[in-house]
This record gives structure tokens, sequence and C-alpha cells, in this order.
């Protein structure tokens, strides 16, 4: 994961912040997965969508790499998106970063909001940078897997989604999490201007299923304070 992102203040309706808070906080102690539609508004959402194709259009984008050593897998059964990760400084992504300070403010707001600045037990003091994925179209799949199976910091995964006029039954893309220790399953529609939180930890297990058209997502990781600093410690101690 690429380090440290930095929050921003800039002018976001407050309103809107505080109501998305009140449901993440309220989705999140329930039951781990919070999904809010509609979040910038249509006309952001495809400010923010034209800026990622310019982006990808450049190039920069990657195939996606996987974080625990993994040296006799086939990385790209495993997962074959292509990303690219933008620390807000880019200068053509505006109004990507407007987008990233509103969920910066919902998830600070949440955090604040329960147990004097905790949610869950988390003290949520940063994030990383944000990435920005592509399936091309291919099939392209991300298998079942964990985000943080081994306390790497990350508490919070935030997707946003931009993919207009996404069905399902046709394109795939499905994102499914399976809730640790429920016999039911989470089905989440990659839809235009559609947010999601959900703890990253092994409460959720997910999978992004083949997609048979480009679908795009932009993801945030809130880290807890106390566990990234010790993951941070004990890799200083390995190295
Ligand atoms: C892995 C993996 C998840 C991530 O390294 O095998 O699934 O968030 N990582 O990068
Ligand atoms: C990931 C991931 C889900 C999605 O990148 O770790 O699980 O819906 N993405 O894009
Ligand atoms: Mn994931």
């Amino acid at each position: 994961i690429s380090l440290d992102g930095q929050f921003q203040t800039v002018d976001y309706d407050m309103k809107i912040v505080d109501e998305v808070s009140r449901i993440v906080v309220n989705d999140m102690s329930q039951y781990g997965i919070c999904v809010v539609d509609n979040f910038l508004g249509e006309q952001s959402g495809l400010a923010v969508l034209k800026e990622v194709m310019e982006i990808y259009d450049t190039g920069v984008f990657k195939d996606g790499e996987l974080v625990s050593n993994s040296i006799n897998r086939d990385h790209k059964t495993i997962r074959s998106d292509q990303i690219t990760w933008l620390d807000g400084t880019e200068a053509v992504c505006h109004n990507i970063r407007m987008l990233i300070a509103k969920v910066d403010a919902v998830v600070t707001k949440a955090n604040c909001m329960v147990n004097n600045g905790h949610m869950g037990n988390y003290t949520i003091k940063s994030r990383s940078k944000a990435m920005v994925a592509c399936y091309p179209g291919n099939g392209a799949r991300y298998v079942k897997h964990v985000d943080n199976p081994n306390n790497d910091g990350r508490c919070i995964t935030a997707i946003y989604y931009l993919n207009r006029k996404w069905d399902v039954k046709q394109h795939g893309g499905l994102l499914r999490i399976f809730p640790s220790g429920l016999n039911h399953v989470a089905d989440i529609e990659p839809l235009f201007d559609r947010i999601l939180f959900f703890w990253s930890d092994r409460r959720n297990p997910h999978e992004v299923q083949p997609a048979y058209k480009t679908r795009y997502a932009i993801t945030l990781w809130y880290f807890d304070d106390e566990e990234r600093n010790k993951a941070l410690e004990s890799r200083l101690h390995r190295l």
C-alpha cells in the first residue's frame, strides 16, 4: 500500500457530510458495511470520471500488485485490474481532490461522532493515497481476499464507483462481500456516484467478479493510528 496521503480542507456542504457520517456510523456498527448513493451528485461525479479517464489515457495505470508475498501465485489470475496511486498533488485532478476531501470529512466526522473520537475502537488520523483502479472489461477480476489480514493499519476501506449505465447481468463486475460468521453475502453493484465503506480486516473477505465492461473505482484506506504506528515500527525493526 502506498503511504500517507494528506488530509485537506476544502469547501463542501457540511450538512450532507453530517448526514452521510451518521449513516456511516450507524451502518458500520450494525453491518460493518455501508453504501451511500448520489455521493457527489451527477455533475461532480461526471467531472471525477472525466479526470479518471484522462489519467487512464496518459498510460500511467499499471497491473495491480499484491501486497503479500505471492511468488508462486499467478498474479493476474488473482487480480487483473490496472491501478495508479494519486496523492492529490497531480495537476489534472481537482475534482478527484474534492472527492477525496469529502470522503475524508465524512470519515473524520463519523470517527468523532462515536466514543469521543473513536469509531469501532479506532482513531483515524491518516489514510493511504488514493488508488484509482480500472478493470479493463476483458473479464478482469479480483479473487476473494481480505484487504488487511495482518494488521497493517488499515481499518476502513472506502470505494467510490464511477460506472454509468452499469448492468450487472450484462457487465458483471459485482463486488461480493462475505461477512465472516454470517451465512449471507452482500452484493454491491459498482454504480456511478456510489460510495461504499467496509471494515478492511478479516470481517470482510470480498471479491470482484469478472467485469465485461470498463469498470472504474477510486479506493481510499483509512488507518487506525495505533495499529498503523505499530505496523510501521515492526517493519522498521525488520529492516
Ligand atoms: C494480497 C492481497 C490486498 C490488498 O496481497 O494477496 O490480496 O489490499 N492484498 O492489496
Ligand atoms: C480492492 C478491491 C473492490 C472493488 O481493490 O482491494 O477489493 O469493488 N476492490 O473495486
Ligand atoms: Mn479489496
